[in-house]
């Protein structure tokens, strides 16, 4: 057991940061601030915003970014523009309202007509705006949605709005889920003063091929930096009609964005969710980057069983809460005293295997879920691995239970054994031996945002000492020379 000698653990890295930012100017009265107060890090807007301040260019006065003192991008540089429709919007507004933040994000949801007076708009939602009229452009995609060269026209309308201190442009369709303080987090790492293009590609390889390779797909929501969004609205009419026969309103923004010969960043928290059925795989297996969106959940499984979606995203954002950058991140590790495999998804889920099964399988996803546009096992833009139909070759599954903080920098999460009635568990004495145990305790160290600027690791863990009914796995930075090497 090694877990004194914590490496890269927030602690250690906020003494390295204090005191190279107290050689430069006296910051580090800031930081004891940040941890001093217990309740600061419940709030994990304030958490992150306040984290997020340290940068050290901001101390630097050699090296000020394009002239103006230099501050972190936060919350309020951000504005959205969301797609909606005034007829469906009282159906899709949940997945919006779990994430916006009336007095907090900034933004619109863009509507095609003035919403009915006879219900008041709610103040959980986004304020609405109702976009213009398209119909002056050329249109010839057959059974397409017109409805697209009004989306794809609202990052002009945004940026027409003239809002002051706008960094990023980020649009979203009305069933995204967003990850506000981890989107902050990835936008934070460019230069806003940049023409950038950030967001993801669809999971499954026939709609890239179908669409393209090179788009952020708009469900999963994507980023324009405000020096793009100036040149971008100058010719996006008439790209518009320049490109009449597109599908979608991402299509129409992108190709106008290769004319500007911008080309897409891809940070891969974005999810565009092109698949069908249980996403839990996909999930189980998130890449090492910040979770930063969700779409399509209203075409898979709820990824809590025996939940419906929207209580499972609420359920997701109880570690979410305590840890945002941690949210879904993986790390796996081995017991050699009991020769097991343990596979974390932090705030989601735990695989535990009574075999020692190699880091490369256990990063790859478990196929649960099958292709967006035609059903099938495969191919996708990431890597799977099947779901055997025999027990005994597949991991015991445990989901968060609950999420707690223990501390003033830690987390304890508990994940409970989850029986997937109608299918037989395996009767082997191993796998038995592993069944025998409900809970696993998990802790952590809340994750220093800062982590992802730096070159990525996945974090490492280790099990220790479980009593009768839980096994207790640490998460912690990786010690050098340290790997996930069986015998
Ligand atoms: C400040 O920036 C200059 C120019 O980029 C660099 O040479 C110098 O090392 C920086 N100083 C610190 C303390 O980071
Ligand atoms: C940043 O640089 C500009 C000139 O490039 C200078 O006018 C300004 O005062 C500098 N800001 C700070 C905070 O040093
Ligand atoms: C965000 O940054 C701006 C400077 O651009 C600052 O005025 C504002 O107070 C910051 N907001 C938060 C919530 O930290
Ligand atoms: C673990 O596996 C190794 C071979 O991979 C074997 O030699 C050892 O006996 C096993 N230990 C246990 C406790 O099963
Ligand atoms: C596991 O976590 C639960 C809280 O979820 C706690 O009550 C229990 O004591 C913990 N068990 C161990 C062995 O740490
Ligand atoms: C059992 O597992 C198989 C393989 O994943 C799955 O197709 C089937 O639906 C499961 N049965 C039940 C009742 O969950």
């Amino acid at each position: 057991m090694s877990s004194h000698r914590e490496t890269s653990d927030i602690f250690s890295l906020f003494v390295k940061a204090t005191l190279l930012v107290s050689a430069v100017g006296s910051i580090s009265l800031l930081f004891y601030s940040v941890f001093s107060n217990e309740s600061q890090l419940i709030s994990c807007l304030e958490y992150c915003d306040r984290v997020l301040l340290f940068d050290p260019r901001k101390f630097n006065k050699s090296n000020n970014i394009s002239g103006d003192s230099y501050q972190e991008t936060n919350i309020s540089h951000i504005l959205f523009g969301i797609g909606g429709n005034s007829k469906t919007w009282n159906q899709r507004r949940h997945y919006c309202e779990l994430w916006w933040k009336p007095e907090i994000t900034r933004g619109y949801v863009w509507l095609d007509e003035k919403p009915p007076e006879t219900e008041p708009w709610p103040n959980t939602s986004p304020p609405y705006k109702v976009s213009e009229d398209t119909s002056r452009f050329k249109y010839s995609c057959r059974q397409c949605y017109r409805s697209s060269l009004r989306i794809a026209r609202i990052v002009k309308e945004s940026f027409e709005l003239g809002l002051d201190n706008v960094r990023w442009f980020v649009m979203g369709d009305d069933d995204t889920v967003f990850f506000v303080e981890n989107l902050v987090m990835v936008l934070a790492k460019y230069d806003h003063n940049q023409m950038y293009y950030i967001g993801g590609n669809s999971e499954s390889v026939e709609q890239n091929v179908l669409h393209s390779y090179s788009m952020a797909y708009g469900g999963g929501g994507f980023a324009i930096s405000y020096p793009l969004a100036k040149e971008l609205v100058r010719v996006l009419d008439g790209c518009i009609n320049r490109y009449s026969w597109f599908y979608g309103s991402d299509e129409r923004i992108q190709a106008c964005l290769s004319e500007i010969g911008i080309p897409l960043t891809k940070e891969l928290g974005f999810h565009q969710v092109d698949i069908r059925g249980n996403p839990y795989g996909l999930l189980a297996a998130h890449p090492l980057a910040p979770l930063v969106s969700f779409h399509h959940l209203d075409y898979v499984k709820s990824i809590f069983p025996g939940m419906n979606q929207i209580d499972s995203l609420q359920k997701l954002n109880e570690p979410y809460r305590l840890d945002p950058g941690r949210t879904l991140q993986h790390s796996v590790c081995y017991d050699f005293n009991r020769n097991w495999s343990v596979s974390v998804s932090w705030g989601y889920t735990i695989q535990l295997y009574p075999s020692l099964v190699t880091a490369m399988q256990l990063a790859m996803a478990l196929r649960t879920f099958q292709t967006w546009r035609t059903g099938n096992n495969e191919p996708f833009t990431l890597n799977t691995r099947p779901m055997s139909h025999d027990p005994c070759e597949r991991p015991v599954v445990y989901f968060l239970d609950r999420a707690e903080r223990v501390g003033r920098i830690q987390t304890l999460t508990t994940y409970k054994r989850h029986v997937d009635e109608g299918n037989a568990s395996c009767g082997r004495s191993d796998y038995a031996s592993v069944q025998a145990f409900l809970f696993v305790n998990v802790t952590s160290s809340i994750l220093n945002p800062e982590i992802f600027k730096m070159a990525p690791r996945r974090q490492c863990c280790e099990i220790f000492n479980s009593d009768k009914e839980v096994v207790q796995v640490k998460i912690r930075g990786c010690n050098q020379f340290e790997s996930v090497t069986p015998p």
